[in-house]
């Protein structure tokens, strides 16, 4: 068992696509914090905010952002669209180009856009096609103002080629918006080569962190033409100057953040970072790659559909199946009863291993649902 991680031998974590667990130092993390808030109250502030820059470091490293005045920490990955999306200045006729089969967050915020703006939301069908990118790209005309996806889909797995769809909007002067919540933390990202405009990931999934805490990264090219929707002492460039009547945006990407932050998520993501840079996230990924592999070679061999395409560089750290004769529901709820943590999705069953889960988990996790399968 990985020494970060000693989660109750009765339980096999197969959820990070969903709600991961926390690694040990970040429990500590957040110990530590709340025992200084109980015995020193407020004396130590100047260590939290020092905690906060590390932790806009360690996102910048995450998402490879050429400055960490490029990040602000948000709540959600769903207020960071919601900033983006109310913050550009839409034109009648303008177009939103996206997917039926993005989580709810990222289609719902740009529907949103309708009523107020006359914004037309275009949703490409990206289910069992072969070229993902081709489907979007292929509803994009002169009105086209951005392009927003996942970078991998949160039901089937598919992971987005974010390279093409960057080079394709940069030329097209198209803004691209990247909900990256499914990739960051354990498959390698890079906001400059992807030519990303936005991107915006909720700490709790991949990242190992708590819910509440979310990184956005704003290209600075965005950051002064982006309106702004909320506002606070926290946001303005002199932001410890209470006496100051006059006041400005501050000049980098705190200006989203409206008011006191989540000191508690930060402590945690900080710690949750710090674990996931110091092991790498290129080694990370390899044994990401190596569960789901395993776990693809298990769905074949039980004769299962897999919903995840197969190819290395179509996924992440998901892989969805589904008994084509047996019901999906009762194989999930066994699995479930079993200590099984994972989840319905796509009218089949998410896996979804991080780096950490043991090989001895796999073998358990095969066993079960293969006696659960022969059981129905
Ligand atoms: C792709 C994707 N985007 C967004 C969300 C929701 O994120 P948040 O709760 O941070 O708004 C999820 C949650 O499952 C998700 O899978």
């Amino acid at each position: 068992m990985h020494s970060e991680f000693p989660i109750d031998k009765n339980v096999i974590h197969l959820n990070h696509a969903g709600l991961a667990p926390w690694p040990k130092r970040t429990v500590e993390a957040v110990s530590r914090f709340a025992r200084e808030n109980m015995t020193f109250g407020s004396h130590r502030y100047q260590r939290w905010m020092e905690i906060e820059d590390s932790l806009r470091e360690l996102a910048r490293c995450l998402v490879n952002a050429h400055s960490a005045d490029d990040i602000a920490l948000l709540k959600s990955t769903s207020e960071g669209l919601s900033v983006v999306a109310y913050g550009i200045d839409w034109q009648p006729g303008d177009n939103v180009v996206t997917s039926r089969q993005e989580f709810p967050s990222n289609r719902i915020v740009w529907e949103s856009l309708r009523g107020r703006y006359g914004v037309e939301v275009r949703l490409a069908d990206l289910d069992r096609v072969t070229k993902p990118e081709d489907a979007l790209i292929a509803l994009v005309d002169n009105n086209t103002r951005l392009l927003a996806t996942s970078s991998v889909q949160y039901a089937s797995g598919l992971r987005m080629d974010l390279e093409r769809l960057g080079t394709f909007c940069r030329a097209q002067r198209i803004m691209l918006c990247i909900d990256a919540i499914q990739s960051l933390g354990a498959v390698p990202f890079d906001a400059q080569k992807s030519k990303a405009d936005f991107v915006v990931a909720d700490g709790h999934k991949w990242m190992l962190g708590p819910e509440g805490v979310a990184i956005f990264y704003c290209h600075p090219r965005h950051r002064d033409s982006l309106r702004l929707n909320q506002f606070g002492w926290h946001m303005v460039a002199d932001r410890h100057n209470y006496d100051r009547m006059d006041w400005s945006a501050a000049a980098d990407a705190r200006r989203f953040e409206c008011g006191s932050p989540n000191s508690l998520g930060v402590h945690a993501l900080q710690a949750s970072l710090s674990l996931l840079l110091e092991i790498g996230i290129e080694t990370i990924h390899k044994n990401v790659v190596s569960n789901i592999q395993y776990l693809n070679e298990l769905t074949d061999y039980l004769g299962l559909e897999c919903i995840t395409p197969r190819h290395q560089n179509r996924r992440a750290g998901i892989i969805t199946f589904r008994h084509t004769d047996k019901d999906n529901r009762t194989i999930y709820k066994r699995l479930k009863e079993q200590g099984i943590l994972c989840a319905l999705r796509a009218g089949g069953i998410r896996f979804s291993p991080h780096f950490y889960t043991s090989r001895d988990d796999l073998e358990r996790t095969s066993d079960t649902l293969e006696n659960i399968i022969n059981s129905l």
